[in-house]
Parts: C-alpha cells; structure tokens; sequence
C-alpha cells in the first residue's frame, strides 16, 4: 500500500512575506486523508516554514544538501543541519542541479547515502531532456541514472527513499508528459526495481514531476504507477498546491 505523497518544490523563490502566507494557505488546507504533503523551501526559509507549520500535518524538506556532515565546504548545507531544523526529506539530483551546477550520478548517489545517514528520505530525480527523448533513449536515460544510484546504495536503501520522474523538458514549460507516457516510464521504473526486489519494487513511491497543475493532476495520479508529484510552479500558490494534494486523495 503506497500512500500517495504531493512535495512542493519551491526552488529559489519566496520572501518572509511570501512565505507567511502561503504556509497559513497551506496549513489551513492541511490533514487531506490518504495522502501525505511536503514542502521543500530554500534552505534560509526552513526554520520560518517549521514553525509556521507546528503541529500541521505537513512534512518538511531540503532542496539539496552536501555529501560530508560538516567542515570546511564553503556555501554547502549538510543532512545533519538539515535534519537539526526538522526536516524529513530532501530532494536530490534534480535535473536544475544536474544541468546547471555539474552533478554527477556519482555524487547523487553520495548525497542519497548522507541523506539517509541523517534518516532524511531522498527523493531521486530522474529525467530525460527532449533531445533523449526524440532519439528514444528515454528509457535507457531514466534506467542508467536509478542504476548509477543502486549500485552504489544497493535496493534495499529505496525501502527509505522515494523517486520522482522529471522529463527536464515538461518541467517549467507548461508541457506536462501526457498521463500515458509518464505512466509508461513509471511502470519501467517499477520493473527496474522489481528486478532487483520485488519488495521493494512494491513499496517505492514514483512521482512525478514537470508542470502539474490542478488541472491535470488527477489523470496523471490516477495512472497505477504514479504515486504522487513534485510540483514546481504550481505549489507556491497556496489553493493550486491544495487542489494538487486533493487530486492525490481520490
Ligand atoms: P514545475 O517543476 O512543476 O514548475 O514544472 C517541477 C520540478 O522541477 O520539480
């Protein structure tokens, strides 16, 4: 039994302003059944989201962290800190990160294992670029980035993880992948894991990512093997973001 999971991705946005009122939006609208909610602010924001969200029924996560616990690495936040401020999950190699600041499927893997070190549960984003895709290598794409991570974690590590599909060229345009073509990656995804535990394979919540709005959630959370979203733009508008979670209930 997978309970559904929505995470806001804030990325770099927001103000003490902003902030404020999106947490009172969304802690008022929270405690939906048979779903789980999760934000994921910039990290200067953290301390202020934890306690805006208090006792609400909202988990919290880091958008990012450092491989090491502590030192000399200027500008970088570790899972320890991160989880010394409440968080409960973070979100790890987003295609943003992999694209623009150089990661690896080497270091992504590092930063899952500092994760759980932490007891943070990653979120592992995957994704294809347009060009991957209209060479139809999306699959091979998606299945050598999750085996670059599980040769180095191992399956079982993923009983404590979550992963999210992100097509990088759905993500930020307003062009989500149809509900067909994500459950398609999904349910290779799936088979992936299965191959390795079938357990496992189970249990794991698939989300996906890139342009999920309001109006288009439900058909992409009613396909088997979607298990819930990270949603970018549409979660730093308090009643979008809801709609989202409630499209995750049903
Ligand atoms: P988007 O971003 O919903 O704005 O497309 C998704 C993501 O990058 O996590």
């Amino acid at each position: 039994m997978r309970t559904p999971l929505v995470a806001g991705n804030w990325k770099m946005n927001g103000s003490r302003e902003s902030v404020a009122g999106l947490m009172q939006g969304i802690t008022a609208g929270a405690g939906l059944e048979g779903m789980e909610m999760l934000v994921c602010p910039p990290f200067v924001y953290i301390p202020q989201v934890a306690a805006a969200i208090g006792e609400a029924p909202v988990a919290l996560g880091g958008q990012d962290l450092y491989t090491e616990a502590n030192g000399a690495f200027t500008g970088e936040i570790s899972g320890a800190m991160l989880a010394d401020v409440g968080c409960q999950y973070v979100i790890i190699g987003h295609s943003e990160r992999r694209a623009l600041l150089g990661e690896s499927d080497g270091k992504i893997a590092r930063k899952f294992l500092a994760a759980q070190e932490n007891n943070l549960i990653p979120i592992l984003c995957l994704g294809e670029t347009l060009d991957e895709r209209q060479a139809d290598s999306t699959l091979q794409v998606i299945g050598s980035q999750f085996s670059a991570v599980v040769d180095v974690v191992g399956i079982e590590a993923f009983a404590r993880a979550v992963v999210a599909y992100e097509p990088v060229w759905a993500i930020g345009t307003g062009e989500t992948a149809t509900p067909e073509q994500a459950q398609e990656v999904h349910a290779a995804l799936r088979s992936m894991a299965a191959k390795r535990s079938a357990k496992i394979a189970a249990d794991l919540r698939l989300l996906y990512g890139g342009s999920v709005k309001a109006a288009n959630a439900a058909e992409l959370f009613s396909m088997p093997d979607i298990d819930g979203g990270l949603i970018g733009g549409a979660s730093l508008e308090a009643n979008e973001f809801l709609a989202i979670c409630r499209a995750a209930t049903v």
